[in-house]
């Protein structure tokens, strides 16, 4: 198989957020969007094929999941990420955020405490408060040149309130891959305090640096109940078609999520959940090397690039997900400016540090899962604006 992932893809004049939405949140169509966190790439044709055939079918009522749906799933969590799950762990969820909603109202009550580390996605906010429960956030800190927790940090801002540890995993924005040691220091810190950690761990497969290691498996041996939230949608660019899940190993903690969900809405699959989910997880594995190699060597042309062209920039190569997370501060501007320099000066639409928490603010999210060729074009326009002066 070789894909073509410099082909250009013509997003504009479709539905897509990433390119419609421009006018309605920064005022202006005419920017390139390295924002949402979507590729621009086609996905894998295994998945393609899989929704034609099934749109073929020309019927496309109320859907209940195959055997082998729960199939792929396992399958993919045992041959890449070494977790072996049963059937019944599995919880078919609409999106991530769904699942995130329903977990912190099935296992909390109203007030209680999460604790998030930031610079972090920044719906968690708005979730965790649209469902009346306190944000504390205990901003990630550089050791040794990596942004890592701060547990003595974490340790000071618990209180009998805080319940849940929600943990990103791998982490966005930052791009940090959690180590086993790691996750096995914070799931002690959560034993201590009885906390359930909710794992985000979308971004699962989008891994360069390092081995990416399920939450769980570091919960478990601490005695700590995780729910963990997956999906293939960052992994294969299906996220138009909803569909993620959740692993809960223990049966109560299951049950009361599985009710909640029920509460919010009867969750019927969309009829592309299964076809997108065997297509990717069971057939595009080799598309996903392939993948991979493209974002790495555009992460790479991404860093080298600004160290040799716009040395007020600041960027470390990130160990996952296509995100770069760009320090700012040598710009010498404020965060208003800043969004306008953006806009105005360099005519991209980019992620504002402030979105992912008090801890982004002088940072820029670029999201670079494009095209060489428009990656650089955008680099090139911060760079001409750099000379022509901000
Ligand atoms: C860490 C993280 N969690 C969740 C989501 C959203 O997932 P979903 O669309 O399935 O709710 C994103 C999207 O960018 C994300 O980066």
């Amino acid at each position: 198989m070789s894909i073509d992932f410099d082909k250009i893809t013509l997003r504009k004049n479709t539905n897509s957020f990433k390119w419609k939405a421009l006018d309605m949140l920064y005022g202006e169509k005419d920017l390139y969007p390295m924002w949402v966190a979507d590729m621009e790439f086609e996905a894998s044709p295994a998945i393609r094929n899989r929704i034609r055939e099934r749109a073929e079918e020309g019927v496309y009522g109320y859907e209940l999941l195959s055997p082998q749906y729960y199939e792929a799933v396992r399958y993919w969590l045992d041959r890449r990420h070494d977790y072996p799950v049963e059937k019944d762990w599995i919880l078919y969820c609409s999106t991530v955020m769904a699942g995130l909603s329903a977990t912190l109202q099935a296992l909390t009550e109203e007030g209680d405490g999460v604790l998030v580390n930031t610079p972090v996605y920044g719906n968690f906010f708005g979730t965790i408060t649209g469902c009346g429960r306190k944000v504390t956030e205990s901003p990630l800190v550089k050791k040794d040149g990596l942004w890592s927790f701060d547990l003595e940090d974490m340790e000071r801002r618990v209180t009998p309130k805080t319940k849940i540890f929600l943990l990103c995993n791998p982490h966005n924005p930052v791009g940090r891959v959690w180590s086993r040691k790691e996750l096995s220091e914070v799931m002690e810190f959560c034993a201590r305090h009885r906390f359930i950690v909710i794992s985000d761990e979308v971004h699962y497969d989008l891994i360069f640096e390092g081995k990416h290691t399920m939450a769980a498996l570091a919960a478990r041996p601490a005695g700590v109940s995780c729910a963990t939230l997956i999906a293939p949608s960052k992994t294969f660019n299906v996220a138009g078609i909803q569909t993620a899940g959740m692993i809960i190993e223990e049966e109560s903690l299951r049950k009361q999520v599985s009710q909640k969900m029920k509460a919010m809405s009867y969750p019927f699959e969309h009829a592309f959940v299964e076809p997108v989910t065997v297509g990717g997880y069971l057939e595009s594995e080799e598309w996903l090397e392939e993948l991979l190699i493209y974002l790495k060597g555009n992460r790479d042309c991404f860093v080298r690039y600004v160290e040799e062209n716009l040395p007020r920039l600041k960027v470390e190569p990130s160990q996952a997900t296509y995100l770069m997370w760009v320090d700012c501060q040598g710009l010498g501007l404020d965060d208003d400016q800043l969004r306008r320099f953006w806009i105005e000066k360099c005519r991209l639409a980019l992620s504002e540090g402030t979105e992912f928490g008090s801890a982004g603010r002088q940072y820029v999210r670029f999201n670079v899962a494009c095209d060489r060729k428009s990656m650089l074009y955008a680099l090139a326009q911060i760079r001409t604006a750099l000379k022509r002066g901000n």
